[in-house]
């Protein structure tokens, strides 16, 4: 008697259920989600329903993928994205979602398939957020010297401690604290704000910045006026990392805006490139932003330093100078974290060859002051990024310092190894399990040495004084002491995950 009694309850669930999926979804659906800074984030579902199939592709920030698989269920719909990303590795998501009257509910689906926030989309008309047509790259040719960044750039970058938050007092609050604390004198020059500045083109197609910085030119005469220079950030693609516009097709365009705004440094991030160019590609497309930066700095008697940001594809440091490129990422991004850092910074050795005045290999920018490592650790991290020769951009709050984090950033006697003049990067001298040895030689004959101790506990190191191939003084960085120099050898007792650093000379 109960049986058929609950037939016609199932047949109303399933049967609206079914009828909610069996709605045809193809279209353009665009969720838009306004953002602080006055421009939206958009997302885009461009479907073909096909029974309860559906193709087509879904953009969202950076990155562009293709509908692979889909499948209709009672209460809903699953689609997956793929794409193939700049390391060549396949990478996917996964949207699920629900047709509720003309709204498409839906949500990316996260670690573990656990639902993401739920967006809300709106039918949008064809063609809007489709993906740009690629257009064909020059031949290549060497971009010209711009003869900037003779030893590795220095200053602050937005990145690593704001991310979206920062904005025209943030970065006006950095040059004040450079120009004040002591950093500018100890050269520090470059105040770089990262993703998340941008808004919208004009008519005329020039880019706009968003609402955090109502007047980029201001904000540029504010920090030369402290003796600082402003650097800024894009994408050779139509998004940015973070989904802002990028520069793709307006090279030139957005290289004389810079110069008008007074910009002195384009970090040039590869992003939604990634979704058109093969990585094989990546000189052609760098090479034309060089070409519109050399000729907007000459132009504005203001050159521009070229940071190339493409995570270390493509061999990046054997083309890298013939864009134009003072420096060029050499791994993803860096995180503060012990591993993170030392994972990057162990991981050098084998590129010294490529640095030199001009054009510097560049591990991605220091974590220092972030809160995440020990003050041990940071000195390592300045330590290794100034035995690499690695460019030396601060990614903390410079306004809100401990003691031992302004002593870390400023330790003079080290940053002078960062910046040697002969420009050499070191290179690992010894390996033995968590203990690494590691010399760069200076200009002059000297060299440096780094005892690093990547174990849990406390080390005894040493080095012979001969294989340094130099002997005369020492002095100790960190302690800032002289070293006796007598005996065979130096040994000191280095600290779990720290360094002895020396500056050994005639
Ligand atoms: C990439 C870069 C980072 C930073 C972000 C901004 O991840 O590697 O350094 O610029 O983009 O979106």
């Amino acid at each position: 008697m109960r049986f058929p009694r609950l037939i016609p309850l199932i047949c109303l669930v399933t049967c609206l259920a079914a009828s909610a999926w069996s709605a045809d979804l193809t279209g353009n659906w665009a969720v838009r989600q306004d953002q602080h800074d006055g421009t939206e984030r958009r997302t885009y579902f461009d479907l073909k329903q096909d029974g309860d199939r559906i193709t087509g592709h879904i953009r969202a920030t950076q990155f562009y993928y293709a509908i692979k698989e889909s499948t209709g269920e009672a209460d809903g719909f699953t689609l997956t994205g793929s794409m193939i990303d700049v390391d060549k590795k396949e990478r996917k998501v996964t949207y699920r979602g629900k047709l509720i009257g003309d709204e498409l509910h839906i949500a990316a689906a996260g670690r573990g398939g656990a639902p993401g926030t739920d967006m809300v989309a709106h039918r949008a008309p064809a063609g809007e957020g489709a993906y740009p047509a690629r257009v064909d790259l020059p031949a290549l040719h060497k971009v010209p010297d711009n003869g900037l960044a003779k030893t590795p750039p220095m200053g602050w970058n937005s990145w690593n401690k704001f991310h979206g938050r920062v904005d025209d007092a943030a970065v006006r609050g950095m040059a004040d604290a450079i120009a004040s604390n002591g950093m500018k004198d100890a050269g520090y020059l470059y105040v770089n704000i990262d993703d998340t500045w941008e808004g919208y083109r004009d008519a005329a197609g020039n880019i706009q910045s968003n609402k955090k910085f109502p007047d980029m030119k201001a904000l540029a005469d504010y920090v030369h006026g402290k003796g600082l220079k402003l650097g800024i950030y894009s994408s050779p693609r139509p998004d940015t990392c973070a989904g802002y516009e990028g520069t793709y097709g307006h090279e030139t365009q957005d290289a004389k805006t810079y110069a008008a705004w007074g910009i002195d440094y384009l970090k040039y991030d590869w992003c939604a490139a990634r979704n058109l160019y093969a990585a094989e590609e990546m000189q052609a497309v760098y090479q034309k932003m060089g070409d519109a930066l050399l000729a907007a700095g000459r132009a504005s008697k203001r050159p521009i330093v070229f940071s190339l940001c493409q995570y270390g594809n493509d061999d990046v440091w054997k083309w890298g100078p013939d864009v134009g490129g003072n420096l060029w990422r050499t791994t993803g991004d860096i995180r503060d974290a012990w591993d993170s850092m030392t994972k990057i910074g162990f991981a050098q050795n084998d590129l010294a060859q490529w640095a030199k005045p001009g054009h510097w290999n560049d591990p991605d920018m220091l974590e220092i002051g972030n809160g995440m490592m020990s003050d041990t650790e940071y000195r390592t991290h300045m330590s290794l990024w100034s035995m690499l020769a690695a460019p030396l951009l601060a990614g903390n709050d410079l306004r809100d310092m401990t003691p031992g984090i302004k002593e870390i950033l400023m330790n003079r006697e080290v940053i002078a190894i960062d910046q040697d003049k002969a420009g050499k990067q070191g290179k690992r001298m010894s390996l033995a399990g968590d203990q690494e040895i590691w010399m760069r030689d200076l200009d002059g004959g000297a060299k440096a040495v780094a005892l690093f101790n990547r174990g849990g506990d406390a080390a005894k190191m040493s080095v012979k004084w001969k294989d340094l191939g130099v002997k005369g003084k020492a002095r100790d960085l960190w302690a800032h002491a002289n070293v006796k120099v007598e005996g065979e050898e130096f040994a000191a007792t280095v600290p779990s995950h720290g360094v002895v650093l020396l500056r050994v000379s005639k």
